[in-house]
């Protein structure tokens, strides 16, 4: 009885299949409208498990429904997406742009999550509790997992950390936060938003170390492709590259396998080189 009402108060959305049994459920009128139907509940506050990734702006329509249909019984909801989407843009470069991180951020709490819990956002830029677009957001970084794993796969072995842009710095542990500097130049002309990385610069001595780069997100690749390359062409023994979220766009996961000794992530997004589980983190909430 206990066991089955400990189970009723966690929602589970079907793209969490992977790392918990569903009982949400989401489906697909004929025009591609969702219908979603949520578990019935006498519970006053639940957790759900939704991931907003892949396919993001459906997944986040679907999470708006589901807040807003618990926020009707005046359920409060702990939200658990292991990756923010639209995190990316906390900044205006150019005047117009829109500020998507907080949009997104005010639409979540509107629509009534109660907390947030999430795995090294990009724009918060260190682990916590903050309150951002009027979301309460609870921050959790995957950093000292990755660095373990690192740790078991050469025998323990002294091991130079560093992170490949300063955003993620906060990531590598120490007084010092080791990091690249990128610099990025302005947007490439066409369809896609991207600004293209001019250059990384690193003063790090890593000659004959061993290296592990650590950065929040692999998406296109390539940052860590120039990081990596930074650190060979500086002499470093062998290169380890992690993220917490690896998006592997581009074909780039086959590239950053041929550029170093290995590449792997968590299972935020499930992939073939996910080697750390964040269930351990987030099945207590
Ligand atoms: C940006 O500041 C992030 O921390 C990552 O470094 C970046 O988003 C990775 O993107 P990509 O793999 O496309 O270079």
């Amino acid at each position: 009885m206990l066991l089955t009402m400990f189970f009723l108060m966690k929602f589970i959305s079907p793209n969490f299949s992977d790392l918990m049994e569903p009982n949400i459920t989401i489906k697909q009128f004929p025009d591609g409208d969702n219908y979603i139907k949520l578990p019935e509940t006498k519970e006053k506050q639940v957790t759900l498990f939704h991931r907003l990734w892949p396919n993001q702006d459906n997944a986040l329509l679907q999470a708006f429904l589901m807040l807003s249909t618990l926020k009707k019984s005046r359920v409060k909801t702990t939200l658990v997406s292991p990756y923010l989407p639209y995190a990316r843009q906390d900044k205006i470069f150019k005047q117009g742009e829109a500020l998507s991180s907080e949009e997104v951020c005010k639409l979540l709490a509107y629509c009534g999550t109660d907390k947030l819990i999430t795995l090294d956002c990009h724009f918060l830029k260190k682990q916590g509790d903050f309150e951002y677009g009027n979301l309460n957001i609870k921050n959790i970084s995957m950093a000292d997992k990755l660095i373990s794993y690192t740790k078991s796969k050469i025998n323990n072995e002294p091991l130079e950390i560093l992170s490949p842009d300063l955003g993620a710095s906060y990531m590598v542990p120490g007084g010092d936060k080791k990091s690249m500097k990128k610099i990025r130049g302005e947007y490439v002309e066409g369809e896609e938003a991207y600004r293209k990385i001019e250059k990384v610069e690193n003063k790090v001595d890593v000659n004959d170390k061993n290296v592990l780069i650590l950065d929040d997100m692999i998406a296109s690749g390539g940052t860590m492709i120039r990081a990596i390359e930074n650190v060979k062409n500086g002499g470093a023994k062998k290169v380890l590259c992690a993220a917490t979220h690896g998006f592997f766009l581009k074909g780039s996961l086959e590239k950053l396998n041929g550029l170093c000794d290995e590449v792997f992530v968590t299972d935020s997004i499930a992939t073939e080189v996910s080697k750390i589980k964040i269930i351990d983190v987030l099945k207590d909430f």
